[in-house]
């Protein structure tokens, strides 16, 4: 569309997988929507909420009260029928019926590729990447990550204590679904003993008993494994690693904890600014955009080239959190 069309209504929802600081979010895209001059609708429960036509005007003072509140006021939901043609086509028509000439989306790349699906149809979009995952290949960022691995990390050094009273092996597990990005930086924020990510790990539990091992005869007390979700199985791991080691071994899958609670500062800021920086690129008169923050910046990219960048584990941070974890290579 061109730069002189106006937008008049914005509507906003969050979908996927919740993270702390989309409250932020939403009430910053709410906020600089209405200080622009335009009106505003929050959808409920994602896509599922937008086919079901579930819409609420969202006025300043909705809004309020919001900020350090983890989870979503918009609710969120996985929909199977946006991954259909006619979910999206009908998705599409419901918002040209109720005139949402731009929809913000913050979520994940699945999300994400829900809302280039209606961008194909025509509906001017913009995503704000929030996932406590890290895993979206255009951005530095994703909101959500921040609190997420201070939740995990907390915990860790919590699970840590009894370990190391106990003289045991843990074996951790933090979500990320196929990224290890919350596995790494707590395995490095935690000095854990074992990093396991799907990105590098090549599954020989043998380097493990034997890392354990060692480091029992170098005459450490406890032995953290921090395991991605992507791998999984902790519990099995720990039954065969206490087998092989005669090292009492736990298993603690630290789950949906890891989504909740208040955001942290860098979540509350980099929400509030991606928030407003969507409302800023949709009436700048650019669509089918998704938001980033990219080498020290808020940029923005098209929805299509956006989703076809890959992104992966920096080699270098990995034989770092390796070598402090002393595991020197041989
Ligand atoms: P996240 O956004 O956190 O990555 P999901 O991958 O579960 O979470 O995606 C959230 C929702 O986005 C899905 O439930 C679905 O409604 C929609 N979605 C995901 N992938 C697609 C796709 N390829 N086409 C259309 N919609 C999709
Ligand atoms: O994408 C966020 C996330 O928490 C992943 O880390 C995890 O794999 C997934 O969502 C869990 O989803 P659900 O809440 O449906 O169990």
């Amino acid at each position: 569309m061109s730069a002189d069309k106006k937008i008049n209504t914005i509507g906003v929802l969050t979908s996927g997988g919740d993270a702390p600081g989309m409250n932020a979010a939403i009430r910053a895209v709410v906020r600089r929507g209405l200080s622009r001059g335009c009106r505003m609708k929050g959808i409920l429960k994602g896509y599922d909420g937008l086919l079901n036509e579930e819409f609420i005007d969202m006025e300043a003072k909705d809004v309020s009260d919001t900020i350090e509140r983890g989870g979503t006021i918009l609710y969120t939901a996985r929909c199977a029928e946006m991954r259909t043609e006619e979910g999206q086509k009908k998705a599409v028509e419901i918002c040209k019926r109720h005139g949402i000439e731009g929809l913000i989306v913050i979520g994940g790349d699945g999300s994400f590729a829900g809302a280039q699906k209606l961008a194909n149809l025509g509906l001017n979009v913009v995503g704000v990447p929030g996932s406590i995952d890290l895993d979206i290949a255009c951005t530095d960022y994703t909101i959500g990550f921040d609190t997420a691995v201070n939740t995990a990390m907390e915990a860790i050094d919590k699970v840590r204590d009894t370990s190391t009273s106990h003289e045991r092996c843990s074996i951790i597990e933090v979500m990320g679904r196929g990224a290890g990005y919350i596995a790494l930086w707590c395995g490095i924020a935690n000095g854990a003993e074992d990093i396991l990510i799907p990105e590098k790990y090549d599954y020989d539990e043998q380097k493990i008993v034997n890392n354990i091992i060692e480091n029992r005869k170098r005459g450490k007390k406890h032995h953290i494994i921090i395991n991605a979700e992507g791998i999984g199985h902790s519990t099995s791991m720990a039954k065969r690693i206490e087998a092989a080691t005669g090292i009492g071994t736990r298993a603690t899958i630290l789950g949906h904890m890891q989504r909740g609670g208040s955001p942290t500062c860098k979540d509350r800021v980099y929400a509030s600014i991606m928030g407003a920086y969507a409302v800023d690129v949709l009436l700048e008169g650019k669509t089918n955009r998704v938001v980033a923050y990219k080498n020290g910046e808020y940029v923005d990219f098209d929805i299509n080239e956006a989703l076809a960048m890959q992104k992966s584990i920096s080699e270098y941070q990995y034989q770092v959190a390796r070598s402090l974890s002393g595991q020197y290579e041989k």
